[in-house]
């Protein structure tokens, strides 16, 4: 497939924006360097695949690809970068589900929760998120979740509304307290929606024009864990972002997603074990290392280990010294380094991070062969 074709059909890329996700790279980074070196059927491995920027690309491109991530958040979204379902199949999984007599079992309570969504909306959503944990398996089900993931939170329009909750950001659930506060002050409650209208205008738009659909699967893992790959076919191409050291908040910004998928109804700030360990620059670097030495078995001997890396401004720590560390006697060897020449996107996961970002710290897409 032609990636110019690609790029014009606007609606065949609309999926990947499903669900935003924090620190995800632009569509165009692995769309770019799976066109320039890879074929179609070549296996595509992502160990941090966030919301499956990766695994949708190798699609477009009708490669197979794997995603591994151990946010429970990121493997939803990545799962339905790879399913494939009509849009009024996806709406009649929902009403059928809505139109059940059993209720919800829990309905969370609190300030934050009686702010954040109307009482009908909240009673549907509960209804929707419990029977979703009970069978997610089908192509249906998992978009389903991924097109509620995506309308979970986000602002209120000025006509149609297109998400379920009062004033919040999109891409990061806001702190109950904060948000109790700013709704109070503001005199803003939550409006009842048509939980149903929002999904179908989702789903026409996400799913109207899907390109086929490609081999491949993404696992919740940890890409540490040595047994993580072993069912995985061997991979010429290996594209990816690990979290730059010091950031550690994956979990935490997404609680309201995560709730959604089966977790409890109020944050956690601790750091969950599946996550890399961001104490010390050489520990972190020894994590990474982890990752690498783990896929270099499963890829093919003329495999590609492309990796997009930067920094963030409260860690002095050098990013690249940090990544050459995290490769010596990774089973990888590093080739070139480019460094990534848009400032904006240079600042991409800086300033998802920090208000008022400093000057922007450089990213690089490193490219390793085999050692
Ligand atoms: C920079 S984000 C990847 C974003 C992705 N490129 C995208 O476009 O959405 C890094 C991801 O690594 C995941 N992660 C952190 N530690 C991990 C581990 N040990 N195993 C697998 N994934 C991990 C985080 O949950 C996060 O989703």
């Amino acid at each position: 497939m032609e990636y110019a074709v690609v790029q014009s059909a606007r609606s065949t890329v609309a999926l990947n924006a499903v669900c935003p996700y924090y620190t995800m790279y632009p569509l165009d980074f692995p769309l770019r360097v799976l066109k320039a070196h890879g074929k179609p059927g070549d296996w595509v491995i992502d160990p941090f695949c966030g919301r499956g920027t990766t695994n949708f690309a190798a699609r477009l491109l009708s490669m197979p690809s794997i995603g591994v991530d151990s946010s429970p958040v990121a493997a939803a979204l990545a799962q339905a970068k790879l399913a494939s379902a009509e849009p009024d199949r996806i709406v009649e999984c929902a009403r059928s589900i809505l139109q059940g007599s059993k209720q919800p079992s829990a309905v969370p309570e609190g300030d934050f929760w009686k702010l954040a969504y109307h009482e009908k909306t909240l009673v549907q959503i509960c209804k929707l998120r419990e029977e979703l944990l009970v069978e997610c398996s089908s192509p249906t089900r998992v978009l389903l979740r991924a097109i509620l993931l995506g309308a979970l939170h986000g602002p209120r329009p000025k006509r149609v509304p297109s998400y379920f909750s009062n004033q919040s950001p999109r891409t990061f659930a806001p702190k109950p307290n904060y948000a109790v506060k700013f709704w109070t002050e503001r005199g803003l409650r939550p409006d009842e929606v048509d939980v149903i209208a929002i999904i179908k205008i989702r789903a026409d738009r996400y799913l109207a024009d899907l390109s086929p659909k490609v081999d491949g699967m993404v696992k919740l893992g940890d890409s540490r864990v040595p047994n993580t790959f072993d069912d995985v076919p061997k991979a010429r191409f290996v594209v990816t972002s690990p979290p730059y050291f010091g950031m550690r908040t994956y979990l935490p910004d997404q609680w309201v997603r995560l709730w959604f998928l089966g977790g409890p109804d109020f944050v956690q700030y601790r750091q969950p074990e599946g996550q890399l360990q961001h104490s010390g620059a050489k520990k972190f670097a020894g994590e990474l290392k982890l990752v690498w030495k783990n896929i270099v078995a499963h890829t093919t001997e003329d495999a590609r280990l492309i990796i997009r890396y930067g920094g963030i401004h409260d860690r002095s720590a050098e990013p690249m010294d940090v990544l050459k560390k995290s490769l010596i006697d990774s089973g990888w060897k590093m080739v070139t380094a480019k460094a990534v020449p848009d400032s904006d996107t240079g600042r991409r996961q800086v300033r998802q991070f920090q208000a008022n970002p400093k000057k922007a710290i450089t990213e690089y897409d490193v490219y390793c062969h085999h050692a």
